[in-house]
Parts: structure tokens; C-alpha cells; sequence
């Protein structure tokens, strides 16, 4: 079979090079931007007076069917043909004939896969924009619940200050806002139109690159012919901004992994969300949350590679560009089903609050409202860091809990100390007395809750 390339070759192509050189085993995804652009492209050379009426209207009705076709696994894409630019035009070709060739007129593949592919990045930013909403949404209404659940805030893993539940799942909630406001500019960024840039240097018919931009919703067509099929910054971007997502996803996800360990039991995870071990019975693994936290390191690999790949590239097209799909479909599908399990997953667990609540009594959490304690008393700050560290260690030794030390206690390290300590350090007052802005009392996490 002659290729659409064929004439200026003596020889057939190689069969090995065949296969090396096809893309269609993974930009059979792009069938639909493809054929959405080809029907553009076809309406605007009849506008030109390159096309008549009735030839536009026909092929347009055929590429139209052949999407439903497609749709419905009626059509096979055969590696002969390459791409998916060049299959769709040749199953066109194959059933209107010679007009079918006239599609191509004043395109090149180059403008056709940049604009097949920025379609799919820019329809997939929508899709993914209203998945991080619902996970949003997801988060506030937990947080809702959970405003007086008091667990203890870590730094280095280590039992810090404590914080009630909702303020933990709003931090997360602020994470997914910043995802969702990248997304949003992304698409303000990236929403212009590359089709007319033709191979790089645009075309001598008359193309009307206004009429293909708006009839396929873009703000405008792209300003530079060469820039137009060169650059892959919108797939980057994309993949950029993924990562951080997924990223944002993994630490919560290692959190929850935490969590849900024997050791500390905050919370228990739904058994639909969680696997068995073929070994030992007593086993409940959180094979999800490890899933997504392991496939965080696939975005990032993805990420890298196509900026690898572009770091060398010559303007204009080069056929290295070709690798740009695969790793932007498997990092926008990765994260599509990771925010879609992880909703589900944080709607059914189960919070263990009295282990929670334990944890804060058992981890001096309160060490640091005893030196503001004394700080209100008048005790320049580092002495009173002294004291609490001097009162914690006493306490540790002799296996007590602040709040379990006496009065008498208490005042053999400072005399300041009056029987208000009590109050002033209950891991209740250490909460909600933290109405900083931004903090985690009842008080700031109604107004965030609010705000989202
Ligand atoms: N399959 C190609 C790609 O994805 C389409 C563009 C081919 N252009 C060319 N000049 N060979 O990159």
C-alpha cells in the first residue's frame, strides 16, 4: 500500500520501520479531537472558496459518521497508516473517494497534532477542574464534622501541638484550591488556537484562522506559525501541574496509611477500599492509598521525561515530539482515578476520635501553651520554654502526663504557677485558644469552612 508520502520514494518502508515509526497504538485517544478539527478545517476551506458547498457538507456527514463508528468499535486503525491523522483521512478517502484527499489542503500533521493534542489537554484541565471541586467539597463537609475531633499536629513525626481533625482535612482542601486555581489559569494560558501554522511557516492559500479558532472555542488563533508546532510547554504545564496534584494526594494518602496503622488507630479504613494478604488472614492493607501514593513517582517520571525530550529540539517539528503522548495520557488518566477513588475512600473511614484524643494526653502536646502560660505571667519566653521542657522531663520520668502533676508540682519549678494551669493547658483550651488566623480553633475553621 502506497504511503500518503509515497511520492517522492523509489522504495517501500521497512517493515520494522513500519512499526517503529507508527503511533497509532496510543493516538488512537486523540480520534475525536481529530476528527472535531478535521470538520473545522473542512467548513473554513468552504468559507475560502477552496472547498464547494456540497463537498464540505459531505465530507463533514462522513467524518461525522466516522466518529460514531469509531465510537462504536466498528473501526480497526491499521498500523500502515501511521498516526491518527492519517487513518481517519484515509478511512474518509476510502469511503468518499478522491474528495476525501482534498481535506489535507493548507494543514500539515504539525499544526493537526498540536491542535489534537492541546484539545485533550485542554478538555482534560475541565475534567480534572471538577474533580479536585468534588474532592474539595469532600473535605469541607468531613472538616464539618470534625471541628471539635482534637488529634495531635506532628512536626517530624513526633506528637507536636494539638489541632482538631477539620483543620487537618482543610489544609489539604487549601492544597487541592491552589490545584484548582493552576488549572484555571492553565486554561486561560493555553486556550489559543495553533491550527493554519501549517508544517511551521503557515500556508499561501487563503486559510481563515479566525473562523477555525472561534468555531472550535478558542479565545484566539496562536500569534507565531513556528511557535504554534514547536513548543509542548501546554503539555508540560500539564504534567507540571499533575504532579503537584498527585503529590499534594501522596502525603495525605502516607498520612492516612499512618493513621490507619495498629500503632496509632486514628482511623479505620472501609473494607471496600482495602485488600487482603494471601498469607496471613488477619491482614487489611491500604492498597489504594499506596497506589496512589506509588504512582505519584510515574507523574514525576513522566513530567521529566518529555522535558528531557524537548530540551535539545531545533524549532520546528521533530519527530522526538512524538513521545509527548503517551506519558500525558498516562499521567492524566492516573490522576483522573486517583482523585475519583480518593473521595469515596475518605467518605467512608471511620475516625477513631478517642485515639485521637488519647494521643494528645500521652504526647505533651500542651508543653508549649505552659510557657505562653508563663509568658503570661510575665516570663520572658525562652526562660518559660526552660521551665515546660524541665516540668516535661519531671513528668516523663515519673510517667505522668502534664495535666496529671500537682499544684505543688508545678510550683517547685516556678512559683508563678496558680491552680488556672489547669484550664490554661487542657488540650480543649490548647485548641481553641490557638485562634490565630489561619489556626485551628472552632472559631478560624468556621470561617475557612465558610470561605470554600
Ligand atoms: N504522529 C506524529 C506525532 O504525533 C504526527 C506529526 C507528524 N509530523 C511529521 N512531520 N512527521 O508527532
Amino acid at each position: 500500500m502506497d504511503k500518503m508520502w509515497q511520492g517522492r520514494f523509489q522504495k517501500e518502508i521497512d517493515t520494522l520501520m513500519e512499526d517503529f515509526n507508527s503511533s497509532i497504538g496510543f493516538d488512537y485517544k486523540l480520534y475525536e479531537y481529530d476528527i472535531k478539527g478535521s470538520i473545522s478545517h473542512c467548513k473554513m476551506l468552504q468559507k475560502v472558496g477552496i472547498l464547494t458547498k456540497d463537498e464540505s457538507d459531505l465530507i463533514v456527514e462522513t467524518l461525522e459518521k466516522i466518529l460514531i463508528d469509531v465510537k462504536n468499535g466498528k473501526i480497526q486503525f491499521s498500523v500502515k497508516n501511521e498516526d491518527i491523522h492519517m487513518n481517519i483521512e484515509a478511512i474518509l478517502t476510502e469511503r468518499i473517494g478522491d474528495l476525501g484527499k482534498k481535506l489535507h489542503t493548507g494543514r500539515s500533521r504539525n499544526d493537526q497534532v498540536a491542535l489534537d493534542f492541546r484539545l485533550y489537554a485542554l478538555d482534560h484541565s475541565r475534567i480534572i477542574s471538577n474533580l479536585l471541586l468534588t474532592w474539595i467539597e469532600t473535605l469541607n463537609n468531613l472538616a464539618k464534622e470534625h471541628k471539635e475531633t482534637i488529634l495531635p499536629g506532628y512536626t517530624h513525626l513526633q506528637r507536636a501541638q494539638p489541632i482538631n481533625f477539620a483543620h487537618f482535612l482543610l489544609a489539604h482542601s487549601e492544597m487541592a484550591k491552589r490545584d484548582y486555581l493552576k488549572l484555571k489559569n492553565y486554561y486561560e494560558l493555553y486556550n489559543y488556537c495553533p491550527l493554519g501554522a501549517g508544517a511551521l511557516a503557515g500556508s499561501t492559500l487563503p486559510l481563515d484562522r479566525d473562523f477555525t479558532s472561534k468555531d472550535l472555542d478558542f479565545i484566539s488563533p496562536t500569534n507565531n506559525s513556528l511557535d504554534s508546532v514547536s513548543d509542548r510547554d501546554f503539555a508540560l504545564e500539564l504534567l507540571s501541574i499533575i504532579s503537584i496534584g498527585m503529590m499534594h494526594l501522596s502525603r495525605l494518602c502516607e498520612e492516612l496509611i499512618i493513621y490507619s496503622s495498629s500503632e496509632f488507630g486514628f482511623i479505620t479504613l472501609d473494607d471496600a477500599f482495602s485488600t487482603g494478604s494471601s498469607m496471613m488472614p488477619q491482614k487489611k492493607n491500604p492498597d489504594a492509598l499506596e497506589l496512589i501514593r506509588g504512582k505519584t513517582g510515574r507523574c514525576y517520571g513522566n513530567l521529566l521525561s518529555l522535558l528531557t525530550t524537548m530540551k535539545g529540539l531545533p524549532l520546528a517539528y521533530n519527530k522526538d515530539m512524538q513521545e509527548d503522548k503517551e506519558g500525558l495520557f498516562d499521567s492524566v488518566e492516573t490522576y483522573e482515578k486517583s482523585l475519583m477513588i480518593i473521595v469515596p475512600i475518605l467518605k467512608t473511614l471511620t475516625v477513631n476520635k478517642d485515639k485521637m484524643r488519647l494521643a494528645c494526653n500521652e504526647g505533651f502536646t500542651n508543653a508549649t501553651d505552659l510557657a505562653d502560660y508563663l509568658v503570661n505571667k510575665g516570663v520572658p519566653f525562652r526562660d518559660a520554654h526552660n521551665i515546660s521542657g524541665k516540668l516535661v522531663y519531671y513528668a516523663l520520668n515519673n510517667s505522668l502526663s502534664l495535666l496529671d502533676l500537682s499544684l505543688d508540682e508545678f510550683r517547685s519549678f516556678c512559683p508563678l504557677i496558680e491552680d488556672d494551669i489547669y484550664k490554661a493547658i487542657s488540650i480543649e483550651t490548647c485548641v481553641n485558644n490557638r485562634n490565630t488566623l489561619g489556626g485551628p480553633s472552632i472559631m478560624d475553621v468556621n470561617r475557612v469552612i465558610e470561605l470554600n
